[in-house]
C-alpha cells in the first residue's frame, strides 16, 4: 500500500518519540512491502515560536493532503504559566481535532500482564482488564460559545443530536467488534446536554439489540473504573467527561506512556499517545516510545492492514518481557535502556 504521512512531532518529547514511531513505521512498511512517504509539518509552541500559531494553515494543508496523521505531543510550560498569553500550544491540537473534523477519539485501555503491578490499583482488580473509550472531540465545552472576563467566564456544553447519534454509532460499531457491551457515560441527573445524549442513545440502542447498553453517571463511573475495571467493554461519553476518564484509565495500565489513540472523523485521521509532551523530560531520552509506537499500530489497523499492527503488538510485548524498558516501567536489575534503545530493540525485532 502507498501511505503519505504528516508527521507533526510537537513540542517536548515528542520528536524523541516520533523518531522511533516514525522507525517503527518505516521497518513494519519495509518488511510488508509498502511505499511510506512522509511530510514533516510544524506544531504546538515550536510553530508559535516560529510562525505565530500553533497550526499553521501550510500544517494543514500538508495534513489535508495525507493519508493519515502521525502526531506526538504539544506543549510548553512557558504558556501554562501565563494566563495572559493570547496564543498556546494547546489550541494547535484543538484547531487540528476540529478541522479536520475529528469528532471520534479511540482510547483503548488495555494492560499488559507484566506490568499490571506498575498501576496504584491492585493487581487483582486491574489484571485483565480491557475497554476503549470512545471520547467525542469536536463538540460540548471545547467548541461551545465562551466568554472571558475580569470577573466572570463560561464555557457552554453544546450538543446538537447530530453530533451525538454520529458518535455513538461509532460506539455501537466498536462494541459490535467487542463484547457487545456500551455504556454511555453522562451526567443526564444535572446537565440538560446529557439529557440530550440519553435520549439520542435510548432511541439509538433499539437499533442495536445484540448490544447490551448501560448507562453511568459520570462521578459513578470514575469510580466503578477504578473499582472493576473489568465492568467495561465500550465507553461513549462526552468530550470533557472522556479527557478526564481517560487520564484516571491510564492509571489502570500503569504508565501514560503505553497509551496510543486515534481520532477519526471527516477527514484525514490522526494516531497519537495520549500522553502530553512532558517538557520535563525532554532530551533526556527517558521518554517512553511506546504509546507512539502503539499508535502507528492503531493507524496501520485503520487501513486494514492488521498483521502490520499484529506484528508491532508483538514487538512492544517482547520487549517488554525482555525488560528492554524506560525508567518509569523498567523492572529491578537489568541493563538500562533509553527511548532511542527501546525504539532501535523493536525496529530490530521487526526485521527479524
Ligand atoms: C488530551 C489533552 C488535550 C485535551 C489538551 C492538551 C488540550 O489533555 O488530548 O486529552 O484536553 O483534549
Ligand atoms: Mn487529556
Amino acid at each position: 500500500m502507498k501511505l503519505k504521512i504528516a508527521v507533526l512531532a510537537g513540542d517536548g518529547i515528542g520528536p524523541e518519540i516520533m523518531e522511533q514511531g516514525v522507525a517503527v513505521m518505516s521497518a513494519v512498511a519495509r518488511k510488508f512491502g509498502h511505499d511510506v512517504e512522509y511530510r514533516e509539518a510544524i506544531c504546538g509552541a515550536h510553530a508559535i515560536d516560529v510562525v505565530g500559531d500553533p497550526f499553521p494553515e501550510e500544517t494543514f494543508k500538508t495534513c489535508m493532503e495525507s493519508d493519515a496523521v502521525l502526531f506526538a505531543a504539544v506543549g510548553d510550560p512557558k504558556y501554562d504559566n501565563d494566563p495572559a498569553s493570547k496564543v498556546r500550544p494547546e489550541q494547535g491540537l484543538l484547531a487540528m481535532r476540529k478541522k479536520l473534523g475529528l469528532y471520534a477519539n479511540i482510547r483503548p485501555i488495555e494492560t499488559f500482564d507484566c506490568l499490571v503491578h506498575k498501576s496504584p490499583l491492585k493487581d487483582e482488580i486491574v489484571s485483565g482488564a480491557d475497554f476503549i473509550c470512545i471520547r467525542e472531540l469536536t463538540g460540548g465545552m471545547y467548541f461551545g460559545p465562551k466568554k472571558e472576563e475580569q470577573d466572570e467566564a463560561f464555557d457552554t456544553n453544546l450538543y446538537s443530536r447530530a453530533e451525538v447519534e454520529r458518535i455513538l454509532r461509532v460506539g455501537y460499531k466498536y462494541a459490535l467488534a467487542r463484547k457487545k457491551h456500551l455504556t454511555v457515560v453522562d451526567k443526564a441527573n444535572v446537565l440538560a446536554s446529557s439529557r440530550l445524549w440519553r435520549r439520542v442513545a435510548m432511541e439509538i440502542m433499539k437499533e442495536y439489540p445484540e448490544v447490551t447498553t448501560d448507562f453511568m453517571f459520570v462521578d459513578n463511573a470514575s469510580m466503578r473504573m477504578i473499582q472493576e475495571p473489568r465492568f467495561f467493554d465500550v465507553i461513549v461519553t462526552e468530550n470533557t467527561f472522556g479527557d478526564i476518564l481517560t487520564d484516571e484509565a491510564s492509571c489502570i495500565t500503569g504508565s501514560m506512556g503505553l497509551l496510543p489513540s486515534a481520532s477519526t472523523g471527516e477527514h484525514t485521521p490522526v494516531f497519537e499517545p495520549v500522553h502530553g509532551s512532558w517538557p520535563q523530560g525532554k532530551g533526556l531520552n527517558i521518554a517512553n516510545p511506546l504509546a507512539q509506537i502503539l499508535s502507528v499500530a492503531m493507524l496501520y489497523e485503520y487501513f486494514g492492514l492488521n498483521e502490520e499492527g499484529k506484528l508491532i503488538r508483538q514487538a512492544v510485548q517482547a520487549s517488554l518481557d525482555a525488560n528492554v524498558r524506560t525508567p518509569e516501567i523498567q523492572a529491578e536489575g537489568g541493563a538500562k535502556y533509553g527511548t532511542r534503545e527501546v525504539g532501535a530493540w523493536i525496529v530490530d525485532y521487526i526485521l527479524r
